[in-house]
């Protein structure tokens, strides 16, 4: 019989993918999302590109422990992917409570949800936010957690730490934490993607919306930081490769190939590139020009970080493969998509 993963936050950005990859690698998949942050767009487009139009969607918002509970009861659910939370870094520090609340009430109720239906596997998506300002590079999983830079990246550290725990003290339980790093790109078909609401806070849909004209001109925020080129340097990974490593993430739980009960991984490249090498990259990769000016730095950015992703290739069997140039081109496509183009 086949396995079932709900994924919960599965009409986002990052849920979308997951959803594809774990469906086209066999698994049954169940979508929630209480559709705070996104609308049906995405969750059609995974319906598309699967071909399967019997996908199963539940309204819900894990805040409500009721509604969970409910939902792990009416399902046999096998493992569990909590995507479900609130993701504006500035916004959580003008709400801290907000996040604080939803964030991780949501998560606690899926934890206690899953324990007492039978569900073992649970795997939190985490950020390598949780670095902080870290003091080596790149960093490894076992770099020191810093003090975190936002709300937003506080609720990420509790959460690992309540799957931590929860996984000590309920042996029935076992969790991975996947740290990404600056998940970038669409799909390759171009039918998912990135939605911002209003003014995009990232990076690469703001380049996208500049170079469609929505936007006037970009800001690189600081060009004076102790980098190469003055500019950050992050570790911008293809949301398509980071989206097969919930799968080599999902099979190992599943087939009982877990040396710990609660594993963490980094999901990055390994190489780090700068703001203008990404706005660079941009421009090649579809052979446009970008408007763009230096601005000054924003208040929280760290200067540099990228990953050590060592032990998620060597454990996971999972590796960053897509190139720069196609995940900056699928970006384009995408956006290009949205505009009707
Ligand atoms: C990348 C670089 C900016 C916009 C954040 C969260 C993290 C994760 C991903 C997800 C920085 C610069 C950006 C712009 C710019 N969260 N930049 N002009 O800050 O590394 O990570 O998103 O839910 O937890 O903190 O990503 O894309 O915002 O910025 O110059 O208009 O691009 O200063 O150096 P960040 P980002």
């Amino acid at each position: 019989m086949k396995k079932c993963v709900l994924v919960s936050g599965g009409a986002g950005f990052i849920g979308s993918h997951v959803t594809v990859e774990l469906i086209e690698a066999g698994y049954d998949v169940v979508v929630a999302d209480n559709m705070s942050n996104c609308d049906l767009t995405c969750f059609e487009g995974v319906k598309k590109i699967t071909g399967r139009d019997d996908i199963p969607f539940v309204k819900l918002n894990f805040c409500d422990p009721v509604a969970t509970d409910i939902l792990f009861a009416t399902r046999k659910i096998d493992a569990v992917i909590h995507f479900a939370g609130f993701k504006a870094v500035g916004e959580s520090v003008a709400e801290p409570l907000k996040y604080y609340r939803n964030n991780l009430d949501s998560f606690m109720n899926v934890i206690d949800s899953a324990r007492a239906h039978g569900c073992r596997n649970i795997l939190f998506s985490s950020s390598a936010t949780v670095y902080g300002d870290p003091d080596e590079l790149p960093v490894t999983e076992s770099t020191p957690r810093k003090e975190a830079t936002s709300p937003y990246g506080n609720t990420k550290q509790m959460c690992e730490d309540i799957l931590r725990d929860s996984v000590k003290s309920y042996p029935q339980l076992r969790g991975i934490a996947l740290r990404y790093f600056n998940p970038i790109g669409a799909h390759p078909s171009a039918l998912i993607g990135e939605l911002p609401r209003g003014v995009p806070n990232n990076l690469v849909p703001f380049i996208t919306q500049t170079a469609i004209g929505k936007r006037e001109c970009l800001s690189v925020f600081g060009d004076d930081y102790p980098t190469p080129d003055g500019t950050c340097q992050r570790d911008f990974i293809d949301i398509v490769d980071l989206a097969q490593a919930h799968v080599f993430a999902v099979r190992r739980m599943l087939e009982d190939g877990m040396k710990k009960d609660y594993e963490i991984y980094n999901i990055g490249t390994g190489k780090p590139l700068s703001v203008m090498e990404l706005i660079k990259g941009f421009e090649k990769a579809n052979g446009l020009k970008l408007n763009y000016r230096i601005a000054a730095r924003r208040a929280g950015d760290v200067p540099a970080i990228w990953a050590d992703p060592t032990l998620a290739n060597t454990e996971l069997g999972w590796k960053a493969c897509r190139s720069l140039e196609d995940t900056l081109a699928s970006a384009w496509a995408w956006e290009k998509h949205l505009a009707g183009q």
